[in-house]
């Protein structure tokens, strides 16, 4: 499945679609990186302070958290493996320096561009094997040596806590229809000596259930629940070294 997956986004239709229509305006996907950017925002300047950290973006893909946390950081690397998303993240305005990064072997090297550091690693983990997941996460720990180092924030887009389950039986060993639970994230992030230190949701809903408008105000109202982001679609966890 992995080396599938990677080569889906080396497709030049597949890194359009991805950005045109995944994240074209007002989708499913779109509203809530809206949401991820305040978050991301707010968490960076709460952490860092006016020690703005060296953003290392894994799995960058076109640049989504490059460009939401432009201005917040001394500086950006974005790694991937597709040249294709790489450039598309060019295209559409992420400023970074973009570093192609084979998709096996030894782990890349972060460059060494100084500390503070933040490492994002967002829509990787869920759909990749546990080899790819250790390698994205052993990277992570050489960006962040120690628990001053800085954050680590991973996104896991589908939480096996949540109404998304219910589908996910239907499409149980089907491609992409993966899901990952809170206790596998944290079992990951420890085997790499992370451990999380905040969890964020960002949807209640799924894709399909998010055209209905109704279920948008309960999914408006729901995420204001203290501990609803245990039930959430879509979650960020924030990880620092132990
Ligand atoms: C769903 S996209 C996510 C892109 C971006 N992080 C975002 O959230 O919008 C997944 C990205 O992972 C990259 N990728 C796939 N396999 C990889 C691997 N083994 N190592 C690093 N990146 C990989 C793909 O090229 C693609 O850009």
């Amino acid at each position: 499945m992995t080396a599938d997956y990677t080569k889906v986004f080396q497709d030049a239709d597949a890194v359009e679609k991805y950005e045109s229509v995944t994240y074209a305006p007002d989708t499913y996907a779109s509203r809530i990186n809206e949401r991820q950017q305040a978050y991301l925002r707010g968490l960076v300047t709460r952490e860092f302070g006016d020690r703005a950290p060296v953003q290392h973006d894994f799995a960058c893909g076109t640049g989504r958290a490059i460009r939401t946390l432009h201005g917040l950081v001394r500086a950006a690397h974005g790694y991937d493996t597709s040249a294709e998303m790489m450039a598309k993240a060019a295209e559409v305005g992420s400023v970074a320096e973009f570093h192609q990064v084979p998709a096996d072997g030894p782990v890349p090297e972060p460059v060494d561009a100084g500390l503070p550091a933040l490492v994002t690693m967002f829509r990787l983990l869920l759909n990749v094997d546990d080899a790819i997941r250790d390698r994205a996460l052993a990277f992570a720990a050489k960006a962040l040596p120690t628990p001053e180092s800085g954050l680590l924030v991973v996104e896991n887009h589908g939480n096996a806590s949540s109404v998304r389950h219910l589908r996910a039986r239907r499409h149980s060993g089907q491609r992409w229809f993966a899901e990952l639970s809170h206790e596998k994230v944290a079992e990951l992030l420890g085997r790499h000596g992370f451990e999380v230190v905040e969890r964020r949701g960002f949807s209640m809903l799924t894709q399909s259930l998010h055209a209905h408008p109704l279920a948008r105000a309960a999914d408006a109202a729901a995420r204001r629940l203290p501990g609803s982001d245990a039930y959430a679609v879509n979650v960020l966890y924030a990880a620092r070294r132990k």
